[in-house]
This record gives structure tokens, sequence and C-alpha cells, in this order.
């Protein structure tokens, strides 16, 4: 049977996996888009469905289907494989079959011992008096049987060692139960471990995968502390990454275009219910610029609809601030007068919400009214006071709609749009600024992604392997010497390659175990200067390699120059008299080359 990384391949093209993620255009053989991989604005990162690869020559970021899944959806390979599989339509027991040759990761222990948990808390929720009782409360709460299900909810009993030994009798880990969060150590010798999510309400957190890597419990009891308490980072589990809902919501977010940011648990999971499925939670943390940067791939549109109280107000400009940098269009629901969306949806219907959102007003509208509201805009420090928290929101504005809303806010408090500019131009954002700190890249530690830096020598490179009918026009231009080591090997192959296998027209043979070692990189070479040179004849390609080749050489004369007038000064001080004057002969013929 053949493997299901080739069966992969053959049946995915690049260019489809990748247009899942980024919005390419046509660009000559290949494709190009704005690079998932960091910020941008103009696009650097190519897609050769000829070679199968992708490449971004901003953050050199690059490499075959399953490196770009590994990286954009940080997974290992195996997952990659898995996600892939899927996408191929290929059957799992045959992609099983690879990831049980992976073996098992530290990862998947800690998925297993969270699936087994939850299938635990669901039980006690459904099976136990206890567990029946907690269901009336979600009823009460307008949760149906149908959502409980879907999103796993379940109960933690009233125990300090059920979920420990019902753990422990599976085969999960001691060492995994405590660093998942799940028990506390008093003493370890004695063994004085107990469950730490007693009596509360379990909401598992799924990854963007759909699996479960960790739990939030809201507390059951009137004096029951933390209101919500929640797992631990660990292996498999990173707050500032995880969207609750997110894997639910993430085909309805791609069909509508559109995302709804909230704050709770219950603000997704009642909406969800109720129809507004394009719906995740930052879980009461502000949202992150990963998260902002995960969803960018597949909405540039935002509705958030936080509390309407101070900290929900506060959630919903630092929400902006992330999601302005990443491009959004931002826009804000705080209507609900002090209620949260699940208790709005509860009591007005899910179409009320649904309106609500449809209808939300873009965050700069709202903000500025508010603060209208909220300053005395008859006085003079009132309007400075409005135009300061404004500021920061100008100042990281595309042009366009800067333009817009200096005219709003000149005319809503009778400013000059001149005097508005002015201070726009003089303010400098705050050093805490999230458009001041530099993002971030996804540290997925398991990457297979290679980092290239294209230099002169591998644009020569490129060049060869792209253009290779033009390689004996070119090769007098050039000397092995121009190379480093790894490219000095391939250049002498092409040397060997071209003299023995080339025909009339030019052509010669690839086929060489030299090249295949190092197919890879120069894959990424040839994308870049297919990329460059898109609109250059042979002529002018071949101008470019002789300005290249100079250009080396040069580079190399000053090396050497630098080398030798470093010894010159050691021989110098030792007095060296011969070698003194040996080296200022070398010096002269550099300086007259
Ligand atoms: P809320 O206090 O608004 O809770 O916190 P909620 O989700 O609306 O729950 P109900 O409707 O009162 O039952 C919003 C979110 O903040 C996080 C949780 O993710 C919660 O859903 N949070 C809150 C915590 O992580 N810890 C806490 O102690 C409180
Ligand atoms: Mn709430």
């Amino acid at each position: 049977m053949r493997d299901i990384v080739t069966e992969i391949k053959d049946r995915l093209d690049i260019s489809d996996v990748v247009s899942q993620y980024v919005q390419l255009k046509r660009a000559g053989h290949n494709f190009k888009g704005l690079c998932p991989f960091h910020t941008e604005k103009t696009p650097s990162f190519v897609v050769s469905p000829e070679k199968q690869i992708c490449h971004c020559f901003g953050c050199n970021k690059g490499g075959d289907i399953f490196g770009f899944v590994q990286e954009v959806e940080s997974v290992t390979f195996a997952e990659a494989i898995k996600i892939l599989a899927d996408r191929a339509g290929l059957k799992i027991e045959e992609s099983d079959k690879v990831l049980k040759k992976e073996g098992k990761t530290e990862k998947d222990e800690y998925f297993v011992a969270h699936e087994l948990a939850c299938e635990f808390f669901e039980k006690q929720l459904l099976t136990t008096n206890d567990g029946k009782k907690v269901l009336e409360y979600l009823y009460s709460r307008g949760v149906k049987d149908e959502t409980i299900k879907e999103f796993r909810i379940g109960f933690s009993p009233d125990s300090y060692d059920a979920l420990y030994t019902e753990l422990l009798k599976s085969g999960v880990k001691k060492d995994v139960l405590i660093k998942s969060g799940f028990v506390s150590v008093k003493n370890i010798s004695s063994d004085q471990i107990f469950d730490k999510f007693r009596m509360r309400l379990m909401f598992p957190i799924f990854d963007s995968l759909g699996r479960i890597c960790g739990f939030g419990g809201r507390a059951l009891k009137a004096d029951q502390m933390p209101k919500y308490l929640n797992s631990p980072e660990d292996v498999i589990y990173s707050k500032s990454k995880v969207l609750y809902g997110f894997s639910h919501a993430k085909k309805y977010i791609k069909e509508s275009n559109n995302v709804v940011f909230v704050e709770g648990y219950f603000d997704v999971i009642l909406p969800y219910q109720e129809g507004v499925k394009n719906i995740v939670a930052t879980s009461g943390t502000a949202l992150t610029k990963e998260q902002a940067k995960m969803m960018s791939r597949i909405t540039k549109n935002a509705v958030t609809s936080f509390d309407t109280d101070s900290a929900g107000f506060e959630a919903t400009r630092r929400a902006y601030e992330i999601l302005q940098i990443e491009g959004f269009n931002v826009k804000t629901v705080f209507a609900f007068d002090k209620k949260d969306p699940a208790d709005y949806v509860h009591e007005n219907g899910g179409d009320a919400f649904k309106e609500a959102v449809t209808s939300a007003k873009d965050f700069i509208s709202f903000y500025m009214d508010r603060l209208i509201k909220d300053f005395d805009i008859n006085t003079f420090d009132g309007r400075k006071g409005v135009m300061n928290l404004l500021m920061p929101f100008y100042k990281v504005m595309t042009p366009t709609d800067r333009d817009f809303y200096v005219k709003e806010l000149a005319g809503k408090i009778s400013m000059g749009e001149t005097v508005l500019y002015d201070e726009i131009d003089s303010y400098k954002l705050p050093k805490d600024h999230p458009a001041r700190q530099s993002f971030q890249a996804n540290s997925s530690e398991e990457s297979s992604l290679k980092k290239f830096e294209i230099g002169v020598y591998e644009i020569i490179l490129g060049i060869i392997f792209g253009y290779p009918h033009i390689f004996g026009e070119i090769s007098s231009a050039l000397d092995e010497d121009a190379f480093d080591e790894d490219g000095k090997n391939i250049y002498k192959e092409c040397l060997n390659q071209y003299n023995s296998t080339r025909t009339r027209e030019g052509k010669w043979d690839f086929e060489s175990e030299v090249f295949a070692h190092f197919k890879a990189d120069i894959g990424v070479y040839v994308l870049y200067v297919e990329d460059k040179y898109q609109d250059f004849s042979d002529v002018a390609i071949a101008l470019e390699v002789k300005k290249l080749v100079d250009k080396m050489k040069q580079s190399r004369r000053n090396n050497f120059l630098k080398e030798v007038q470093a010894k010159i000064k050691e021989a110098e001080k030792s007095e060296d008299k011969d070698l003194l004057l040996k080296l200022l002969q070398e010096q002269q013929i550099l300086l007259s080359k």
C-alpha cells in the first residue's frame, strides 16, 4: 500500500489548501497573498502549484502542505496528516497507521485525560441525583438538552476523589492529572491528593480542532469561590491562543464572514443555541493578538458584545485596539443595559440578539458618542478629553478611515479638521500600546517549517534552476568560488549535468542525488526568482546575473580585505617584517581589483 503522505500529496493541491486560510491572487506561474504567519500590508507569501510549496519572503517561513498546516494550525506533523487526510477524503484508518507509527506524544496523553474527564463529568450530570439538580439549573437558564450534548457540559460532584480515582483506574498518569490541574497535591508521599473541581458546572474548553484541552468550572453554591475555576496552562492549553467555542463556530464564521466576540461560556452557548452560531468567547480575559491573528485568517469582520459594565467597556476598547491592528472591521453591541448576551437571549430570544448584532454600530462611532456623553463638550476641557481618548485610534487608522472620523468628530465637537490633523501628527502612541509591540508569532515548538535567508548566491542558484536554458550563457560569468560550501557542490553538479546531458535546445537533466538532497532549498530559491523576475526577458535575466556576480565578488573581496587588514595590524604589533610585507602586497592586489 502506498503511504498516506504520498497519497495526500497526490490528492491535494497546495493552492487549494492555502486558500482556505489566505486570499490568493495569481502572479505568473504562482499565487501570492498576505502571509498568514506574520502581519504585513503587501503580500510576500508565494505559493507554487508546480512545486507544491509555499514560502513567505517577508518572515522566511514556508514549506509543503504538511509544514504549512502544522504552522497555521499549530499542530504536530501527525495531526497535520490527520487534517489533510480528512480533506483528501482518505479514511482515518489509513492515516491512523501513520499516527501510530509516529507514536503517542506527550500531548496525546493529556488529550486522553481531558476526554476521559469530560465523559466522567457528562455522566455525573445525567445520571446522579445532584446532577439532576444541576440539569434543572441549566434548563432554568434556557439551556436545552441538545446544547448540553453539543458543548459536552458536565458536572463535577461534591467529592474529593471521584475524578481522581476514576481517571487513575483508566490508566491516566498521576503526573498528567496534577499538571492538567484536575487534582491538587497536599502531600504526594502520603498520597494526599484531591480533586480540584468539586460541585461545579463543567464547561470543557475545545482547541481549534475540537479536542478538549481544558475546563472552566462554574460555582453552583452561593459562597463558592472563585465563580469560575479554570484549568491551568499546560502542554495542550494556552489561554492566549484558545477562544471558547471556536471549533463549533468556525464553519459559521466562514459562512457569514463575520464573528461575534463575547465574554463568557453562557454567552456563547445560548446565542449559538438560538441561531447566532458564529460566536466565540474570550473567557473573561482580554482578547489577545494571537486570538485575533487566528481569527483574521477566516474573517476580518468582528462584532464585540461584552458585558455592559465598565469592565466590559474597557474590554471593548482593548479588543478594538488589537483587532484594528489585524485589519478587522469592528462593530460594537453595547445596549443590553446591565445584561450580558446570555441573559439578553434568554429574555428576548435569538432573533433580538441577531438584530442587535446586525445593526451594531462601528466601534469608533460608538466610542465617540459614548465619550461625548461622558464629557461635557461645552467646555474646553471636555472637548480636549474626548479628543485625547480618541487619539490612539486615529493614529493607527487607515487614511480613509481617518478622513471619515476626523470629519465626524470635528462636526460633533465643533473643532477644526486641520487642528485635529495637527494633533494626530504630533501625538505619540504610548509605549505599551499593542501597535508598538512587535507581533510575537505563534511559537509552535514542533513546526517543521524551514527558515531561509535569501542572499545573492541563493538568487543565482534560483536563476540556474528556474531558467536552465540560459545556464550556458550565464555560466561564463560564474565561478565556483563565488558560492559557499553547499552552493559550491550544487554549482559543480550543475556544470556536470549541463556538460553531460545537455540537448540541442539547451535542456539538461536535473535527476541527480546532489540536487535531490537540496531539493527543498532550491525550490524556495526558484520561487523567489520566479516572483522577482516575472516580467524579465532572458536577456534581462542574464544581465541581472552578471550584476549579481559582480556584487558577490565585490563583497567577497571586501571580506578578504578586512581579514588581511586585521592581519596587518597584528603583524605590525608583533613586528614580523616578512609577514607584514607579504600582507601588504596582498592588500595591494585586492585594492587594485
Ligand atoms: P461572568 O462573571 O460574566 O460570568 O464572567 P458568565 O459567563 O456571565 O456566567 P453567568 O452567566 O454569570 O453564570 C465571564 C467569563 O469570565 C470568566 C469565565 O470565562 C466567564 O464565562 N471568568 C469569570 C473566570 O474565568 N473566572 C471568574 O471567576 C469569573
Ligand atoms: Mn456574564
